[in-house]
């Protein structure tokens, strides 16, 4: 799950540990390297919050905040197992991956902050690394995973870049 201040990621986990227990998923919190301030509290070894400052330049607007939530942030400490800090061309590989589906699966239209849970598995599957860095985040073959896309393209212009253009290109 994608997190700005991660209060939607901490709502999320919260009712799906709930549910299904927490020890019975694997979670990765998934966050823009300009706005990582819940991967930077993940890396906090005394497990408190930690702020993130300056521009907070990102294409994934909504993610850009600086501030964990505090409630938010209890749950993803407790219950999350994974905090990844991203770069901007992995949300515009996403979005060109929602865009251009494979098969039946259906096109799904999504802005950059919605997109980066599916370019994150994306640059996964077109890394050197791929094996590695899915041992990492206890992924395999058999994995089945729930991504959310939590936008639209709100910026027309900014996803036609991205989508028609290669603006933000992952090579
Ligand atoms: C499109 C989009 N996705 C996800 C989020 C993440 O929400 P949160 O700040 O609760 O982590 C936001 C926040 O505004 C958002 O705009």
């Amino acid at each position: 799950m994608q997190a700005g201040v991660g209060a939607m990621a901490g709502g999320v986990l919260g009712f799906l540990a709930e549910k299904l227990g927490a020890e019975n998923i694997k979670t990765i919190i998934v966050e823009p390297n300009q706005a990582d301030c819940i991967y930077r509290s993940g890396l906090n070894a005394q497990g408190d919050m930690v702020n993130v400052g300056g521009d907070l330049d990102t294409i994934m607007v909504g993610l850009a905040c600086g501030e964990p939530n505090p409630l938010g942030w209890e749950v993803l400490r407790n219950c999350s197992t994974h905090f990844v800090s991203c770069e901007d061309k992995l949300g515009a590989l996403g979005m060109r991956v929602l865009g251009n589906p494979m098969a039946d699966d259906p096109r799904v239209v999504s802005g950059e902050s919605g997109a980066i849970g599916v370019g994150l598995l994306a640059g996964l599957y077109y890394s050197e690394d791929q094996q590695a860095l899915m041992d990492k985040l206890e992924l395999d073959s058999d994995s089945v995973v729930l991504v959310f896309s939590t936008e639209g393209d709100t910026d027309p212009s900014h996803y036609r870049d991205v989508v028609w253009q290669g603006k933000y290109a992952s090579a």
